[in-house]
């Protein structure tokens, strides 16, 4: 299977610029497109690949509108078979790629998912001034020693959350960052960015929020504090972590949070020079360095992506052997499976899951790790419509992850949603519908749904799926899932002459 290489990728920018005829795979699944361009052929006329990132010479793109139509089509009620590789882990990526700024030498880093994402925050750190290289489709080779400036660009800074990564290292680097205010999926209003805020002015720097920027500056330096965080915050131990490992002298982060990803980060940093320790607990210190040099770094597996297999397998049935894990990354999943009425074995770094009997239902609380993920909720969610009797959701991390709720009801689910709470009364089967994904794990949970319905699914939205998905498509196809991906022409498209 060919993968793109992230050359391939292009800015934004660049499609605005472009006067001629454009290749779509240039723009396709990058999450960069959406009313730039309209008249387009479609690659499934052409030839049988249906992929999104299909690079023979066969698409071509005019100037025009268009709005990112393409689609997910599955027809579901078939188990799953056979076994699925997981790709490295996004939530770990996108704090690395930022810390590479921070790195005074080449960084050499494997096991890198494609998902736009990724591929975004790589133009994010070229458009600063960042040689990256494409080493093979996993690995890529990022030097910032020639970066000019602070200054991030704004248009692809607010397709991402994890944008908020720049700050930490902008400011370990050059002690100021100027940073759109992070997007990302929506869990009921604005997100947060508080505890991160507390962390950098701790360290000495001021920051302010004005017009959507973030502006941070710590003229004298930062250095090292103490920090007790409010809340378990992913995104604020981490970005704390990047500041801090620049800073004179030490920082201690309380309560911080204790995720998988967070240990990759301290490794990956650990790997450049930096000196942290307790990483994984709840006690993070952090002795600053004075330089990060470059070395060679591989990206822990992605315990979401796993987890999202997992769970489909709960749904559909069969019995599937997941590759490339961290069996214990996955325990708080598998115990809420082995409720459920799966079997699940753990190998050295796979594990395999058998749904072989009716789902029982459960009740599950999210938690910060080594609590039940977040990021699993939807898909698990998607799962228990299908168990005998009735479940109970309690989301203990954001204010509002439910919206997918309502797609799963025009699929025949039954679901109450009352704040944080969700009741989900089995039924005894879903029925196909169009679909949207509203968010990514949202829309991972409309793509298990439609694995398990009777009936022709069409998930709509999908960019949202393939922010954080690498080749979803193609892995669900390797277990026996019929599913594809179909680019979608707006009614005004005038077909192209090859
Ligand atoms: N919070 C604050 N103040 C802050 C930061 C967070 O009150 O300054 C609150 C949030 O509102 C939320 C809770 O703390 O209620 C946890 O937020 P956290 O900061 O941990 O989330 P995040 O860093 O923004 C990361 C992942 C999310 C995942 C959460 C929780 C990345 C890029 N994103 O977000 O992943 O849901 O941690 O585990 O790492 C996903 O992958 O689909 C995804 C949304």
């Amino acid at each position: 299977m060919r993968r793109t290489d992230f050359r391939e990728f292009t800015s934004r920018k660049s499609i605005q610029s472009a006067r001629g005829p454009r290749k779509i795979e240039d723009f396709v699944g990058t999450g960069i497109i959406e009313t730039t361009f309209s008249k387009i052929k479609p690659c499934r006329s052409f030839c049988r690949c249906k992929r999104p990132h299909c690079t023979k010479n066969h698409h071509t793109i005019l100037p025009g509108r268009m709005r990112n139509l393409d689609k997910f089509v599955i027809r579901g009620n078939k188990p799953l078979c056979g076994e699925v590789t997981v790709s490295g882990a996004k939530n770990a990526i996108v704090a690395i790629i930022p810390a590479t700024i921070m790195v005074d030498g080449l960084c050499r880093i494997e096991n890198v998912p494609q998902v736009s994402d990724v591929i975004i925050q790589l133009e994010i750190l070229q458009q600063m001034g960042a040689r990256v290289r494409s080493v093979n489709p996993s690995t890529v080779e990022i030097d910032c020693r020639g970066m000019r400036n602070a200054r991030t660009p704004e248009d692809l800074m607010r397709r991402l959350r994890a944008s908020y990564y720049l700050i930490g290292a902008l400011l370990g680097r050059y002690h100021r960052a100027e940073v759109a205010m992070p997007g990302g999926c929506n869990f009921g209003g604005i997100r947060p960015i508080d505890q991160h805020v507390k962390g950098f002015e701790a360290l000495g720097a001021s920051v302010s929020i004005k017009n959507g920027f973030v502006y941070a500056e710590a003229s004298e330096g930062l250095k090292g504090a103490h920090v007790y965080l409010d809340v378990v915050s992913v995104g604020a131990t981490m970005n704390i972590m990047l500041a801090a490992s620049l800073a004179q002298g030490q920082t201690i982060i309380e309560n911080a949070a204790k995720e998988p990803h967070i240990v990759d980060l301290a490794n990956f940093l650990n790997a450049m020079g930096a000196d942290i320790s307790g990483a994984g607990t709840d006690v993070i210190k952090i002795r600053g360095v004075r330089r990060l040099k470059g070395g060679v770094y591989s990206v822990i597996p992605d315990q979401i992506e796993a987890g999202t297999y997992m769970a489909a397998v709960m749904a559909a049935g069969g019995s599937v052997t997941v590759r490339n894990v961290i069996p214990k990354h996955l325990e708080c999943i598998t115990a809420k499976l082995i409720e459920m009425g799966a079997q699940v074995e753990e190998l050295d770094d796979a594990v395999r899951v058998t749904r072989a009997q009716p789902l029982n239902k459960i009740s599950l609380k999210t938690l910060p790790y080594p609590g039940f993920p977040t990021d699993m909720q939807p898909q698990l969610g998607a799962a228990l419509c299908l168990a005998e009797g009735t479940s109970v959701i309690t989301e203990g991390v954001w204010e509002n992850r439910y919206r997918y709720v309502e797609e799963l009801r025009r699929m025949g689910a039954k679901i109450q949603v009352d704040g944080k709470v969700a009741i989900i009364e089995g039924v005894s089967e879903l029925t196909g519908a169009k679909v949207r994904a509203c968010d990514l794990r949202a829309g991972a949970a409309m793509v298990i749904a439609g694995l398990a319905a009777h009936g022709v699914t069409e998930v709509e939205e999908i960019s949202y799926i393939e922010r954080g998905y690498e080749n979803l498509v193609e892995k669900l196809q390797g277990l026996g899932a019929d599913i594809s991906r179909v680019t979608v022409i707006e009614d005004d498209a005038i077909p192209m002459a090859r």
